[in-house]
């Protein structure tokens, strides 16, 4: 059956990756990927590459993500990089509280959040990360973390912004460790996500909402993933990082 919503994979590629070797990166993938038009493709190079990226994406059917950006506008916010920055180099998305941001940067649900606001206003799309830990899901507490994360990270937006907005459940035990969550589990965490979109916004923009799964995703298991009636893309980390993996992912998918 055809989803109503399109799917979206995106290359998270965190801390990695000269000018030199993102350029070569997505120039192969330019190549592997131009017939592509049934996923909508997104790559978020390190803040260091955006802007030779964004050059070298120009005419193809790749879009320009970025892996985080300030809750403030211009001015004296040292080290932060505000919205109108990313916009210079047509950044269309910005992935907000990734699970590695919260533990390590200690970003919090408020603060996400609050970077969600500032990027709507920018016309940015906000791919905002949520997910339990081990501890959490052996707990069996997974349902409850995740959906104060979800109310507290969609806070404030309205409606319209939040059917914009993409969400992204990530087990923070799937993450960089090869173990991804089975089909049954992450369909399961899914629906949950979208009837909590329901409870705070209604049917009409939680049947529009995007919910990309992200944790240990492969080519192998993408197409098992990403056919779960509630799983509507994928945010990778480690196979985005070379040419084949992440172009087979988006071709399984298909
Ligand atoms: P891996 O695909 O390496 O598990 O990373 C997932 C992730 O954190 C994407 O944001």
């Amino acid at each position: 059956m055809e989803k109503e919503r399109k799917l979206i994979v995106a290359g998270n590629w965190k801390s990695n990756k000269t000018v030199a070797e993102s350029l070569a990166l997505v120039g192969d993938l330019k190549r592997e990927l131009a017939a592509v038009k049934e996923v909508d493709i997104v790559v978020c190079p390190p803040f260091t590459a955006l802007e030779s990226v964004s050059k070298a994406i120009l005419d193809s059917n790749i879009r320009l993500g970025a892996q985080n950006m300030s809750e403030n506008g211009y001015g004296a916010f040292t080290g932060e990089v505000a919205a109108g920055m990313l916009k210079e180099f047509s950044v269309g998305y910005v992935v907000l509280g990734h699970s590695e941001r919260r533990q390590f940067q200690k970003e919090s649900d408020a603060l996400v959040a609050r970077k969600a606001a500032a990027a709507h206003a920018a016309n940015l799309v906000p791919i905002v990360c949520v997910g339990e830990t081990l501890a959490e899901r052996e707990a069996g507490i997974t349902d409850r973390v995740v959906e104060t994360q979800v109310r507290g990270s969609l806070a404030g937006l309205t409606p319209e912004q939040v059917e914009k907005t993409i969400i992204a459940y990530e087990p923070v035990w799937a993450i960089g460790t090869g173990k991804t969550a089975t089909s049954a589990q992450a369909q399961e965490t899914h629906a949950m996500i979208r009837k909590v979109v329901v409870a705070i916004h209604g049917d009409s923009v939680a049947r529009r909402v995007r919910i990309q799964y992200g944790g240990s995703v492969k080519a192998a298991n993408a197409r098992e993933l990403l056919s779960q009636p509630d799983i509507d893309g994928a945010l990778v980390g480690g196979a985005s990082l070379e040419v084949r993996s992440f172009a087979d992912i988006i071709k399984n998918s298909i």
